[in-house]
Parts: C-alpha cells; sequence; structure tokens
C-alpha cells in the first residue's frame, strides 16, 4: 500500500522545495524591483551606472519595509522580444543588477529574476552565477501566442538545462495562460489542466495573472486551481492592500509590482507609503 502512494506521490515535492526557501509563512509577499530600459532597447535613457544605482536603492526600501523576497525584472525594455533575439547586453547588464542586489539583501531573503521576454534559460543562468533563489518562467507548458510572437513550451529543455549547470536549487515559478497573451490556441484546456500539465511537468509553483499588469486575477480563475494542486500557487498580478486578504489563505506567495508605485502605476517610482501600508495589511493578515 506504502509502496502504490509512493507511486503517485510527486516525486519532486514542488512544495517542500518551495518551504526550503521561502519557509512556511503563508502568502510571501514577492516585491517587484522593475529595472530601468537597458542598454540596447528603445527606452535607454543613457546612464547606465543610475540604473544599477536606482534598482539597488529600490531593493533596499523592500529590505527596510521587510517584504518576504524580491524579485527583479527588465519589464522597461518594451517593446519585448522573443528570447532568440534577446542581446548578451541584456543578459550582462541583468547579472551585474542581480549580483549587486544580492549583496546588499539579507541572505534569507530570496531573490528571483525574470528576463523578457521568455529569457528563462538566460535568468536561469544569472540566477546560478549571482545566487538568487528563484526564477519566473513564461511558456512552461502548452504554447501561447503573446504580444512579443508565439510563445513555445520549455519544461523540458530548461528543466535540462538546469541539471546541466547544476542550478537544481533555482526554483522555477511559471506562469499559467500568461497574461498580454492570446491562448485561443489552447481554448480547449482549462486554467486546471494547464495547472497540473505544469505539475506533471516539475514546475515549482505555478502564477496565476489577470489579464495585464495591475489586472487582479479573477477569483474564478483561483478557485478553479486552488487545493486542487499540490504545487505553490503564486498570483502575479493586480494584488493591492484592499484584495490581498482573498488570496491570503490560499496563495503561497503573491507578486507585488504596481500596488507599491506611484499611483498604483508599474512604471512609476516606489511609493513607501504605500509599500507601508501594504506591509501593513500582511501583518495583520498573519495575527
Ligand atoms: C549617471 O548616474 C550616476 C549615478 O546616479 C551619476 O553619479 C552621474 O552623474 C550620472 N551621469 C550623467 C552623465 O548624468
Amino acid at each position: 500500500m506504502l509502496l502504490i502512494i509512493g507511486l503517485f506521490t510527486h516525486p519532486h515535492q514542488a512544495m517542500n522545495r518551495f518551504t526550503k526557501v521561502f519557509g512556511n509563512k503563508k502568502c510571501n509577499i514577492i516585491a517587484m524591483v522593475h529595472v530601468d530600459a537597458l542598454p540596447g532597447t528603445p527606452g535607454y535613457k543613457g546612464n547606465w551606472s543610475q540604473i544599477v544605482k536606482k534598482a539597488k536603492i529600490e531593493a533596499s526600501i523592500y529590505v527596510k519595509h521587510k517584504v518576504d523576497a524580491i524579485l527583479i525584472e527588465n519589464m522597461h525594455d518594451v517593446p519585448y522580444i522573443p528570447n532568440r533575439l534577446l542581446g548578451p547586453e541584456t543578459v550582462a547588464c541583468l547579472s551585474r543588477i542581480s549580483n549587486e542586489i544580492r549583496q546588499i539583501v539579507p541572505s534569507a531573503l530570496p531573490c528571483g529574476l525574470q528576463i523578457l521576454a521568455c529569457g528563462n534559460k538566460q535568468a536561469l543562468a544569472v540566477a546560478k552565477a549571482c545566487d538568487l533563489q528563484f526564477i519566473r518562467a513564461e511558456g512552461f507548458v502548452f504554447a501561447h501566442v503573446a504580444d512579443e510572437g508565439y510563445t513555445d513550451a520549455c519544461a523540458g529543455e530548461i528543466l535540462r538545462y538546469r541539471k546541466n549547470i547544476d542550478a537544481e536549487h533555482v526554483l522555477i515559478f511559471t506562469d499559467l495562460k500568461k497574461k498580454h497573451s492570446s491562448h485561443a490556441i489552447t481554448h480547449d484546456v482549462t486554467l486546471l489542466e494547464t495547472a497540473k500539465a505544469a505539475e506533471f511537468f516539475l514546475t515549482d509553483g505555478v502564477v496565476i495573472t489577470g489579464r495585464s499588469t495591475g489586472c487582479a486575477a479573477n477569483m474564478e480563475d483561483l478557485d478553479e486551481v486552488a487545493g486542487k494542486i499540490s504545487t505553490p500557487l503564486i498570483i502575479g498580478s493586480g494584488v493591492t492592500n484592499t484584495n490581498l486578504k482573498q488570496y491570503y489563505e490560499r496563495a503561497q506567495g503573491v507578486i507585488v509590482g504596481s500596488s507599491f508605485k506611484v499611483n498604483g502605476f508599474w512604471a512609476n517610482n516606489l511609493c513607501e507609503k504605500s509599500i507601508n501600508k501594504f506591509m501593513e495589511e500582511i501583518e495583520k493578515l498573519r495575527k
């Protein structure tokens, strides 16, 4: 009997991997550092040192406000390009920033990276080199059409790559039917089926989002998936200090960007008052 249960138990134990890095808290607050437009992208303003400095200042503000994790992302690099076209300069710049942030942030605080668009292997390589604890990956299972183009599944490739570079300790959180994308080609696959497929393909956590950055995830989407998978569940957009409580019990983490910014707009500077208010809310819920 035990043997049979053993066969059906997930060998990867995503929840254990998650708690090893994040601990046992409910609803970890994962705060976004949206790095300014990097060299080589249309929005780059010409002062690279300033970009590094700003990213580090934002990370230290988050540390001061006791967030549970930091996620770095090249969000200002619009328009995004598919990963096969990502330049080495993007990877080099994000390595420098990741390394400098990792060094000023307490070692117990998990740090992660997402490289747009779909730079999942690149992010893993940076995570390995800079001792980051996790990445957020796009297009893990099935496929979708994103605003930058067709995004294929990558689970097989990136998990082999993670093994090859000896980075198995790096967690990979994966979007389900990602925002800013058309999912017509997988219309016959439900969100739960997508989550189960990601779990079967050894994800370390699935991310549910709304339609776009800043938009709240659908409660029906959460209802569909929460409690039906044994993998950590993360809410990836639109979490505010007022809707946080509806995710608190059921999500292992929430990724927060816009709500920490001036006027709640992702591209603005950090607003310490908003961060404070948000963190007060999570403290209240945790009591
Ligand atoms: C670039 O940014 C750095 C760091 O903020 C600053 O010290 C320097 O003066 C800036 N350089 C120019 C040319 O604006």
